[in-house]
C-alpha cells in the first residue's frame, strides 16, 4: 500500500486506498489514444479529467499518449468514434444503448462498451461520465483488460443515482461533532465553520468516488441545524466551490434542507407546505442555488423524524412536503430525496401496542402514488434502524406507484463504528438480493430488491448510503472499513456482484505490489467478518443492546426502558419482541406473501430473524438442535474467540504491509478483541442470570 503521488511528485498525507500510482501502471506503460474532442480547455469538465488522468498515468509509467491507431488502448467518445471504421462498430453500439427510450437510455448513457480492435483494446462511450467509467474498468481489470480476448461487451450500471449521504456538520461546535456517526475524523470538508480553503483531498476523494461509481453526493447532515441550513442561501458559493470539485468526476451534489427553512433561514412565520408564501420562498430558494450550481442535485430531507420539522405541524402529509420541494426543483431537473424514517421517538416503553419497526409502513402506504415524479422516497434497509441483523424493510416491496431507494449505512454506527473490523457486502448484498414476494409468485417472477431499486421508465428508484469518511489519513480510520466503501459504490453500478470477489477486487487494487500472503490473509480476515460481529454482538436479530447515545459497546438493557421504541423484553422466562398477527405487533402483515406467512410461524421464520419476529421461551430448540440460551452462550464465545483470531492473523502481515497501516489495524484489532470479550461477558452473565439456564458446556461466566 503506497501513498498517492501528487502530480507535483510529494507524497500527500493521506493514503492512496484503490487508486495508488501502481493501479495506473497497465494502461500507463503503453500507448494510449484519446478520442474525445477538442483539446482546448474550453469542453466538458469531465472530460479534463480523463485528459489528466490518461497523462498521469503514461507519464508516471512510461507510456505516451498518441493519436493514430498504433495505440494498444483507444479511449472513445462515440460521436468521434463513429467516423472510424474499426472503431464503428462499438460506437454503434455505445449510441444505441443512449438512445434507448426510458430508464434504459439513462443507464446507457452512464455506461460504456469494451471492445477489442485486433490486439488494441477499444473503449467508447456516448457521454463524457460513461467513458471516465470506462477509463476506471481499465485501471481495474489491470493487465487482465489487454490480455481478454473476449469481444464487445456492453457495461451499464443497474441503478441510476448511485448517492453518498454524508451526515457531516458544518458548525465548528456541533454537538454531534463535526460527523454525526463518523469515526474517521473530522469532515473532509467542512472545518472552522465553512468549507475548506484547500480541496485537494476532496478532489482525491471525489475520483476514488469515479472510480466505483458513485454518482451521487449530499455534503450535510440530515439533521440539519442552523449554520447547515445557510448552506441553501448564504452559504451557496461555498457549495458551488463543493460542486465544481464533483462535477469534474461526473458526481452531482446534493443539500440535506431543514423542512422549517422558510422560517430558520427565511422571514416567514410557517413552513406550511400549502401556504403560498411558503411555496414562494421555496422557489426562489431554488432559483438561486441553480443560478450558482447548474447541476444540482437536489435535496435530502428528514422530516418529523426524531425532531426534526415536518409538515405533520400542520396537518399535512408527507407527500405535500415532499412535493412542495419536488415542484420548486422540478423545473431545473432536479430531485427530492424524501426519508421514510418518520417514527414516535418518544414512545411510552410500557405502550406495548406501538411497533417502531410498523412505523415507515404504516405512515408512507397510504401516500402511495401521490409523490411527484420527482420525489425519490428513501427507505432504510431494516425498518428499525441499520442494525448488524434486520429483515428488510417491507416498505420496499409497498409503494409500487412511487420511487424508491434503499438506504444503507457504511458508516459502521451499529456495526463496531470502526474499531471492528466488520465488511458489509454480503449484508447488502442479501438485501439486494431478497425477493419480497418470493421466487415462485408468477405475476411477479421473482422480483428482488435491486430490480425494486433499478424502477421502471416511470417510476426509477436508487441506491443510497451514509458514508464512512472523515479526514483520517486512512479516509476511514479502519484502514479496512474502506472495502465496504468501495464494495457500496461497486454493488450500486451491479448488485450481482459477490462479495467475495470484490475483496478480491479490492484487494488487488489497494495492494497492488504487496507479498500474495497480503492479499489472502486481509480476504480470510473480512470475509465472514459480519458473521463474526454478529455472533458476539446481537443473538438472533434482537438489536440495540447497544450502550444509549453513542452506541458502542454492550448495555443489554440500555434502551429496554426507554422512549425510542427498541426493546427485546427479556424475562426470566423468555426474550424478543412479538410482532406477529396472531399475538403480537402484527408487523409481520405488513410483508407480501410468503414473507407474511414465514415470519408468522415458528416453524418456518429463519432462526437469524426469530427473536425480531417472535417472544419465545430461552428452551426454544432452533434448528441447530441447540436452544436459544445456549444458542447465545455459544455464538458469544464463538465470536470472541474468533475476533481473537482475526487479530492472530493480521500479525502474520507485519514487514509486508507499511507499518503505519500495520498498526493502525493492529491497534483496531486489538480494541476488537477486547470489546468482543466484553459483549461476550456481559451478553453472557446477563442471559444466565436472567434465565438461570446454566451453560451446557460449563464454562466460566462471570
Ligand atoms: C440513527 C442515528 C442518528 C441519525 C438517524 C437517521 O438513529 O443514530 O444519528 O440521525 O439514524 O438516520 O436520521
Amino acid at each position: 500500500m503506497t501513498a498517492t503521488t501528487s502530480p507535483a511528485g510529494s507524497d500527500p498525507p493521506w493514503h492512496a486506498a484503490w487508486l495508488p500510482d501502481a493501479v495506473l501502471r497497465p494502461p500507463g506503460r503503453r500507448r494510449v489514444r484519446l478520442l474525445v474532442g477538442p483539446a482546448d480547455g474550453t469542453d466538458d469538465p469531465v472530460l479534463s479529467t480523463l485528459r489528466d488522468e490518461v497523462a498521469r498515468a503514461t507519464d508516471l509509467h512510461g507510456g505516451a499518449v498518441v493519436d493514430d491507431e498504433r495505440a494498444h488502448l483507444t479511449l472513445a467518445l462515440a460521436s468521434e468514434a463513429r467516423v472510424l471504421p474499426a472503431l464503428r462498430t462499438a460506437a454503434g453500439r455505445a449510441l444505441d444503448l443512449a438512445r434507448r427510450p426510458g430508464l434504459d437510455g439513462e443507464l446507457g448513457r452512464q455506461g460504456f462498451v469494451v471492445d477489442r480492435d485486433d490486439d488494441a483494446l477499444v473503449v467508447v462511450a456516448a457521454t463524457p461520465t460513461g467513458l471516465l467509467a470506462g477509463w476506471h474498468h481499465v485501471l481495474r481489470r489491470g493487465e487482465h483488460a489487454f490480455d481478454e480476448a473476449s469481444g464487445l461487451v456492453e457495461h451499464v450500471p443497474a441503478v441510476a443515482v448511485r448517492k453518498l449521504d454524508h451526515w457531516d456538520n458544518v458548525a465548528a461546535d456541533s454537538p454531534m461533532g463535526p460527523v454525526e456517526r463518523g469515526y474517521a475524523g473530522a469532515s473532509l470538508w467542512f472545518a472552522d465553520g465553512r468549507v475548506r480553503d484547500d480541496l485537494t483531498r476532496v478532489r482525491a476523494y471525489a475520483r476514488l468516488l469515479a472510480h466505483v461509481g458513485v454518482n451521487a453526493v449530499c455534503v450535510n447532515n440530515v439533521n440539519v441545524h442552523e449554520r447547515e441550513s445557510a448552506l441553501l442561501t448564504t452559504g451557496l458559493d461555498e457549495v458551488a466551490r463543493l460542486a465544481a470539485v464533483f462535477r469534474a468526476q461526473g458526481v452531482r451534489t446534493y443539500l440535506a434542507v431543514d423542512f422549517a427553512a422558510p422560517i430558520t433561514s427565511g422571514a416567514l412565520t410557517t413552513s406550511d407546505p400549502l401556504d403560498d408564501e411558503v411555496r414562494a420562498w421555496w422557489e426562489r430558494a431554488v432559483a438561486a442555488v441553480y443560478a450558482t450550481v447548474p447541476d444540482f442535485g437536489g435535496f435530502v430531507v428528514k422530516a418529523d423524524s426524531e425532531g426534526r420539522p415536518g409538515p405533520f405541524a400542520y396537518g399535512r402529509t408527507h407527500a405535500d412536503g415532499a412535493n412542495l420541494l419536488a415542484r420548486a426543483l422540478a423545473p431545473y431537473g432536479g430531485t427530492v430525496f424524501w426519508r421514510a424514517f418518520v417514527y414516535d421517538h418518544r414512545q411510552d416503553w410500557r405502550d406495548r401496542s406501538t411497533d417502531r419497526a410498523r412505523a415507515a409502513y404504516d405512515h408512507f402506504t397510504p401516500l402511495d402514488g401521490a409523490f411527484d415524479a420527482n420525489v425519490v422516497v428513501q427507505v432504510k434497509l431494516g425498518p428499525i434502524d441499520f442494525q448488524v441483523r434486520e429483515p428488510v424493510s417491507p416498505l420496499l416491496a409497498a409503494m409500487p406507484r412511487t420511487r424508491l431507494a434503499m438506504e444503507l449505512q457504511v458508516t459502521q454506527e451499529y456495526t463496531g463504528q470502526q474499531q471492528h473490523a466488520c465488511y458489509l457486502a454480503p449484508l447488502w448484498r442479501e438485501a439486494l438480493d431478497f425477493r419480497p414476494w418470493g421466487p415462485l409468485d408468477p405475476a411477479r417472477p421473482g422480483r428482488t430488491v435491486a430490480d425494486v431499486l433499478r424502477g421502471t421508465d416511470a417510476l426509477p428508484g436508487a441506491l443510497t448510503a451514509v458514508s464512512n469518511v472523515g479526514d483520517d489519513p486512512f479516509w476511514t480510520g479502519h484502514p479496512l472499513a474502506q472495502a465496504n466503501l468501495y464494495a457500496y459504490g461497486r454493488l450500486a453500478w451491479d448488485p450481482t456482484l459477490d462479495p467475495s470477489a470484490l475483496l478480491d477486487e479490492w484487494l488487488a487494487l489497494t495492494f497492488p505490489d504487496a507479498d500474495d500472503r497480503v492479499r489472502a490473509t486481509v480476504h480470510a480476515l473480512l470475509d465472514d467478518s459480519w458473521h463474526v460481529y454478529e455472533s458476539y454482538t446481537a443473538p438472533l436479530g434482537v438489536g440495540f443492546m447497544v450502550k444509549p447515545g453513542h452506541h458502542y459497546g454492550p448495555d443489554v438493557d440500555g434502551y429496554e426502558y426507554s422512549p425510542w421504541g427498541t426493546y427485546h423484553f427479556a424475562d426470566r422466562d423468555g426474550i424478543g419482541v412479538d410482532r406477529t398477527r396472531a399475538t403480537g405487533t402484527g408487523f409481520t402483515g405488513q410483508y407480501p406473501a410468503p414473507w407474511r406467512d414465514v415470519y408468522e410461524s415458528l416453524e418456518t421464520c429463519p432462526d437469524e430473524l426469530l427473536l425480531f419476529f417472535h417472544h419465545v421461551p430461552y428452551a426454544h430448540v432452533l434448528r441447530s438442535g441447540s436452544t436459544v440460551v445456549q444458542h447465545v452462550y455459544d455464538t458469544h464465545v464463538a465470536g470472541a474467540r474468533a475476533a481473537e483470531r482475526m487479530r492472530e492473523r493480521w500479525r502474520t502481515v507485519h514487514g509486508l504491509v507499511p507499518e503505519d497501516l500495520f498498526h493502525r489495524v493492529a491497534s483496531r484489532l486489538d480494541e476488537q478483541v477486547r470489546s468482543a470479550a466484553e459483549w461476550r461477558d456481559q451478553v453472557n452473565t446477563y442471559f444466565l442470570r436472567k434465565s438461570g439456564v446454566p451453560d451446557r458446556l460449563d464454562r466460566v461466566i462471570p
